[in-house]
């Protein structure tokens, strides 16, 4: 059950993708989602020469035998480097499949890809950014509706509605999720037309995720309703857990204040900082809605064998 056009052409055992996390995704982490039987991605964008990225992948391939991938951030102003030097370190390493996360289709460096033979999925929250990305030959497209955890587009489309309606449209395996985070989500996304998830939140709780213990207590606790979308106002909206450091920019936002005001609070480069300390009013995290669905922090071993076990019984009783 749940083999599907995905799981064949990337090798993985579950349909399941671990989203690309900025300072979340290192070696371990990544490692693990593999490990566990998921695609694990690795955010590039983490690493800021190709020696050390290259060293990442390096570390990746010590921990796992198994498939797994790199995300290329498509946002110039969140990657260190240009993408066609961590282009070039996937090529010597032999990484086979990459995912571009971005709204606008990575057309310049396409021909590079399929150069290269990698598989390319485009992540993506609307009908008309995954047509492009197929036009010019995605071989899947992800899209995440806007319950999900991190940037979340202009188009406020639902899962429920996104998945189908790109999933109708075009030829290639759709990859969907914001807001999975359990069995009953994965078959609900296959119904949808999916032949794969996404899942970003619901691996924050995890023993290998590397934030710090703090965070995952009080995401515990955190409701389907304790999330925000700020930074709207500079076109670059994210959902994030609604801390204080949350209220604040959205009171700066609500009061016009500059963009330098603004960007300050929120300036992502300061995340790693709270994951590491432990403060959890300090900065930011991205978190989807799908936080009110998770109380319990496992390995992620655990966590994905659960969200599996309750695929097959959920769908189980559907057909009788
Ligand atoms: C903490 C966090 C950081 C994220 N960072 C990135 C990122 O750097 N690049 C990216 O493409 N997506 C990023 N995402 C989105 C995930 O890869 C994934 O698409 C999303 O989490 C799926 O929805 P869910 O959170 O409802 O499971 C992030 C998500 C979270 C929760």
């Amino acid at each position: 059950m749940f083999k599907t056009r995905v799981t064949e052409k990337l090798g993985i055992q579950y349909p399941i993708i671990g989203g690309a996390m900025m300072w979340l995704s290192t070696p371990e982490f990544v490692a693990a989602m593999s490990e566990a039987g998921c695609l694990g991605l690795l955010a590039s964008a983490m690493w800021k020469s190709k020696e050390e990225f290259q060293g990442a992948v390096k570390k990746v391939k010590s921990l796992t035998k198994k498939p797994f991938g790199v995300n290329l951030n498509l946002f110039p102003a969140m990657r260190p480097i240009d993408n066609n030097d961590y282009l070039d370190v996937i090529g010597e390493e032999g990484i086979k499949i990459i995912e571009s996360s971005g709204h606008k289709a990575p057309e310049e460096l396409v021909s590079r890809f399929k150069k290269m033979g990698l598989v390319w999925i485009h992540k993506c929250v609307g009908l008309r950014y995954a047509q492009k990305a197929v036009s010019l030959g995605a071989d899947m497209i992800t899209v995440v509706g806007f319950e999900n955890g991190g940037a979340t587009g202009v188009l406020d489309l639902g899962t429920f509605v996104l998945i189908p309606v790109v999933a109708e449209a075009i030829p290639v395996p759709v990859i969907g999720g914001g807001g999975v985070s359990n069995g009953k989500g994965l078959v609900a996304a296959f119904a949808l037309g999916a032949e794969a998830v996404i899942i970003g939140t619901r691996f924050l709780m995890t023993d290998e995720c590397p934030i710090h213990p703090n965070l995952k207590k009080a995401l515990a606790n955190a409701k389907e309703t304790d999330t925000v979308l700020v930074m709207r106002s500079l076109g670059n909206t994210h959902r994030i857990w609604k801390n204080s450091t949350a209220d604040k920019i959205l009171e700066l936002e609500a009061r016009k204040a500059t963009l330098e005001e603004i960007v300050a609070a929120a300036a992502g480069a300061k995340d790693k900082e709270m994951f590491d300390s432990g403060d959890v009013q300090r900065v930011t995290i991205s978190v989807g809605q799908g936080i009110g669905l998770i109380h319990d922090q496992k390995p992620m071993k655990a966590v994905v064998e659960e969200i599996m076990k309750e695929a097959r019984e959920v769908a189980a009783k559907l057909q009788s």
